[in-house]
């Protein structure tokens, strides 16, 4: 069984977002990562997709999103991304629009193939200033303090999941860089290592201009990895291989 991440699907197949104004890279994206997705992911295999899923929003707009997704192979899991308007307000809702084998995490957890699945959406460490950003630091603190405690909801999740199936490995999903650039801990990392997740897979940053906020690196024994799928080439990235 294999854990690939592709995320930041931004899908829109019942609108009108073209992507291919962030660049002619992105012209139909979606068949793009069609192609690559079916060639490479098996049906028991597991598919990553940390957040900005669809630009629908409202949950009947994103309908056809989850039919493209439907199509794909593999179990899919999600975690909200900023850009998730879709996103309903209760889980009997949730439930209704998923897919077969897809699971949206917010303040929950999955065990997926004996893999334990936990993580939270995230947020920026400091207001964007450059982009007009008209936050203050006690607003994003804020923010911050709640989706801390959206993770360790959903690590408690987990741990109460595996009172009755065991898991051999844990990964953590964000949609945020978890770390601010330039730093090796966060209010986030520290609890993710104490878990013992071996990977935090998240998206949220596209194009050139983001580099300096990714982090690619094994800190403390978590490997993150940023998995936005321009960043890819648009096709799933191999976390990980139980066989190997
Ligand atoms: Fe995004
Ligand atoms: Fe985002």
């Amino acid at each position: 069984m294999r854990i690939w991440a592709l995320s930041d699907l931004h899908l829109s197949l019942d609108g009108d977002k073209p992507m291919d104004v962030f660049g002619d890279h992105w012209q139909n994206h979606h068949q793009q990562m069609a192609e690559a997705w079916d060639k490479v992911v098996a049906d028991d295999d597991i598919v990553l997709t940390p957040g900005d899923f669809s630009w629908a929003k409202n949950t009947a707009h994103a309908v056809a999103d989850f039919a493209w997704l439907a199509e794909r192979p593999g179990s899919k899991i999600l975690v909200k991304g900023n850009h998730d308007y879709w996103w309903p307000k209760t889980k009997t809702k949730l439930h209704e629009v998923l897919p077969e084998k897809t699971y949206a995490l917010k303040k929950n957890a999955c065990i997926v193939n004996g893999v334990g699945f936990f993580g939270a959406r995230g947020g920026d460490f400091a207001p964007l200033t450059r982009y007009g950003d008209k936050r203050s630091q006690e607003d994003i603190d804020k923010a911050l303090e709640k989706e801390q405690r959206e993770l360790e909801l959903s690590l408690n999740d987990l741990k109460q999941h595996e009172q009755n199936q065991a898991t051999t490995l844990r990964i953590c999903l964000f949609h945020y860089p978890p770390i601010p650039a330039g730093r090796k801990q966060s209010r986030f990392s520290s609890i993710i290592e104490e878990s013992g997740a071996k990977f935090c897979i998240y998206g949220h940053l596209h194009g050139s201009e983001s580099q300096a906020a990714r982090i690619e690196a094994v800190i403390n024994n978590v490997d993150y990895r940023c998995t936005s799928c321009d960043l890819l080439g648009f096709e799933p990235s191999l976390i990980f291989d139980t066989e190997s």
